[in-house]
């Protein structure tokens, strides 16, 4: 008989207890920080309509192109969501939530999906927290949205970081970059890389973002967007590096700074780490002006972050950073007998009722075992219960630590292991 042995697909990964920990305790801090901003939560679905992330990411990005889970079921087209600003837009103008007045502030832990090569900090499934300010058009929302972000990695310790700054400008503008790109890297085209090549008429701006050894040279002397900006859009871009300069937030402009989505406007950033390898950023944002009205809304501005998990958790370990440590339960039962064990189990709920974390054998294994067990699963405090126990009433409590024994009554344990 043929046994078969299951798997995850290719770039998703189960998350294990141990490890679990860590997300917890990430989460925690997100949701910490998203508190004293004043942000709330909102959670979109998993799947999108097709449409939605084609519209709202852009044709010709390597996501929409490439990248996207689909299936149809009947009329309908589906998309495992490949990010999450889309959806957020979308949900804002589905809901009106335009009409609660106001600049919405929205934050988001969850998965997302990209079919991509898979390697380090590059999954298939991958996760991602990030905020999005919708309805506010002044450099102080950047700021904030960008304090937001360096807050969490400040807050967790991992400070070698940089943050990359750049404005792609107005449509306009970016269409007049892009004519200039065009004419600079065309007669270079047999010079080029395969794949910059064959961006130089779609999506030259793309072509910066190369990690090709033979275009470095030939990037080097291309034009910078920052030389077509409006007065406007520089003004604007000014005003977010004089703030950000005022709150001590350090970033290194990078002209060649293009984020891989279509929709963004003005403002582009990226934080980038040393440990990560190749895939370098943790996280990355910026504003997006038009969007909203793409995906079938009333004019709206926004801005905002998103931030990969698995890249954070990397870095963590690169620097030696935990979050959390897994902690044992405060006691664990050690019965002999039926009887013992029913004592136990009748017990843990006052147990719990004062905070303390119990737990207990369940299959009736032996004392030594059941006592490795307390061990192995770091128990703070073991009661062993055994008959002549349950008819003193006196009970062995095991401070595992110290290796110390006493004998207590079962109206004593909550009490001594609450004040130790
Ligand atoms: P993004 O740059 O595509 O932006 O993704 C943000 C972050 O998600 C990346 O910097 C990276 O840390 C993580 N990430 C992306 N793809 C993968 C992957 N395949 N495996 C592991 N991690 C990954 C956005 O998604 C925009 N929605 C950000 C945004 C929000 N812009 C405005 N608001």
């Amino acid at each position: 008989m043929s046994k078969t042995a299951y798997t995850t697909h290719h770039g998703m990964t189960d998350l294990l207890p141990g490890e679990i920990e860590q997300w917890q305790a990430l989460e925690a801090i997100i949701h910490e920080t998203a508190r004293l901003f004043h942000f709330q939560e909102i959670r979109t679905p998993v799947l999108e309509q097709t449409e939605l992330i084609a519209r709202g990411v852009g044709q010709l990005t390597d996501i929409v192109s490439k990248e996207m889970f689909t299936f149809d079921r009947g009329e309908d087209h589906y998309v495992l969501r490949p990010e999450g600003t889309a959806p957020v837009a979308r949900a804002y103008v589905q809901h009106h939530l335009a009409q609660r007045g106001g600049t919405q502030r929205l934050y988001y832990i969850g998965p997302f999906f990209r079919a991509e090569r898979p390697q380090k900090g590059r999954q298939r499934q991958f996760h991602q927290f990030g905020a999005e300010l919708v309805g506010a058009r002044g450099s102080i929302a950047d700021v904030e949205i960008i304090a937001f972000m360096t807050r969490i990695y400040r807050q967790i310790g991992i400070t070698n970081t940089t943050l990359k700054l750049n404005s792609v400008g107005e449509p306009e503008s970016r269409e007049a970059y892009r004519k200039a790109l065009r004419d600079y890297f065309k007669p270079l085209a047999g010079q080029l890389s395969e794949v910059s090549r064959n961006r130089l008429d779609t999506n030259p701006m793309r072509i910066l973002d190369s990690k090709e050894e033979q275009d470095q040279p030939l990037k080097a002397g291309a034009p910078v967007i920052t030389d077509f900006l409006s007065a406007a859009s520089r003004k604007h871009f000014e005003s977010v590096r004089d703030l950000l300069d005022k709150l001590r937030i350090p970033y290194d402009v990078d002209p060649f700074l293009v984020r891989g989505l279509d929709y963004y406007t003005e403002t582009a950033f990226e934080l980038t780490s040393p440990d990560l390898g190749s895939q370098d950023a943790l996280g990355g944002g910026g504003r997006y002006d038009l969007l909203i009205e793409e995906v079938g809304g009333p004019p709206t501005p926004a801005v905002g972050f998103a931030c990969g998990i698995e890249r954070l958790m990397i870095a963590c370990e690169a620097l030696g950073l935990k979050l959390a440590d897994p902690s044992g339960p405060d006691i664990y039962f050690v019965t002999r007998g039926e009887e013992a064990a029913r004592w136990a189990l009748e017990k843990m709920p006052d147990l719990r009722n004062s905070g303390l974390v119990c737990t207990m054998d369940y299959s009736g294994r032996s004392l030594k075992a059941q006592m490795k067990d307390a061990n192995r699963q770091q128990a703070r405090f073991a009661v062993i219960i055994g008959e002549q126990e349950l008819n003193d009433n006196m009970f062995t409590l095991r401070d595992m630590e110290k290796s110390e024994e006493s004998l207590i009554s079962g109206s004593e344990i909550t009490e001594r292991v609450l004040s130790s």
